[in-house]
């Protein structure tokens, strides 16, 4: 069996995500292993879930460097050095910057809770609730550097139902959101990918 690619995985919020791929990971015959754990602020408990699993962590806060650009090329640095063929934002909230994108731009994937283009930004279960669509969801999508902007990987469609709040909607999306990261993650992995204007392929 090939070396199974190296997935480092960046996390803000309590890393379910993160948790469904070490899970995952855990078949050698899913292909990735998380390599490595990152995030923006100390303390996050999904960077406990990396380190209870034996998995490296690094924290870089936007604040510990001068500039935003310092921040971006030390973030880009600690990612690189774990080598990774794949990048995942797992909810991970900071907008990376140039060097990041010229770095890892063709391999740097973030899951969004909303069907993009519609309710892009912080607050997608919010907003979703707010309009009063029916329908919501979950998106898999490269990063460029729009917010929520890039090439769509994978979506999952979920049902907004008439009793919902921001909560119950936010953690029905999450469950239908971790399962389509870990299996698209998986085949990515293991049968590779091309990026041709906005179209996403795996073979
Ligand atoms: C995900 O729903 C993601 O779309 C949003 O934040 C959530 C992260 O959850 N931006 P977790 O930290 O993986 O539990």
């Amino acid at each position: 069996m090939p070396q199974p690619a190296r997935l480092v995985v960046l996390v803000s919020g309590s890393g379910s995500n993160l948790q469904a791929l070490l899970d995952a990971a855990a078949d050698p015959a899913y292909g990735a292993r998380v390599v490595a754990g990152g995030g923006a602020r100390a303390g996050i408990a999904g960077l406990d879930r990396a380190a209870a699993a034996g998995v490296p962590t690094f924290v870089d806060p936007v604040r510990a460097y001068p500039t935003r650009e310092e921040w971006d090329a030390a973030l880009t640095g600690h990612v690189a050095e774990h080598k990774p063929d794949l990048v995942i934002s797992a909810g991970f909230l900071k907008l990376v910057g140039a060097a990041f994108l010229g770095a890892f731009g063709d391999r740097y994937i973030n899951t969004h809770n909303s069907l993009l283009p519609a309710f892009p930004g912080m607050h997608g279960p919010r907003d979703a609730l707010t309009y009063g669509v029916r329908v919501t969801g979950a998106t898999l999508f490269f990063v460029d550097a729009g917010v929520d902007t890039g090439p769509i990987i994978a979506q999952v469609a979920v049902p907004v139902l008439p009793d919902d709040t921001e909560e119950t909607l936010t953690e029905r999306i999450k469950e239908a959101e971790r399962r389509q990261l870990v299996e698209s993650v998986g085949r990515l992995v293991r049968e590779g990918w091309t990026i041709t204007g906005r179209k996403v392929s795996i073979p």
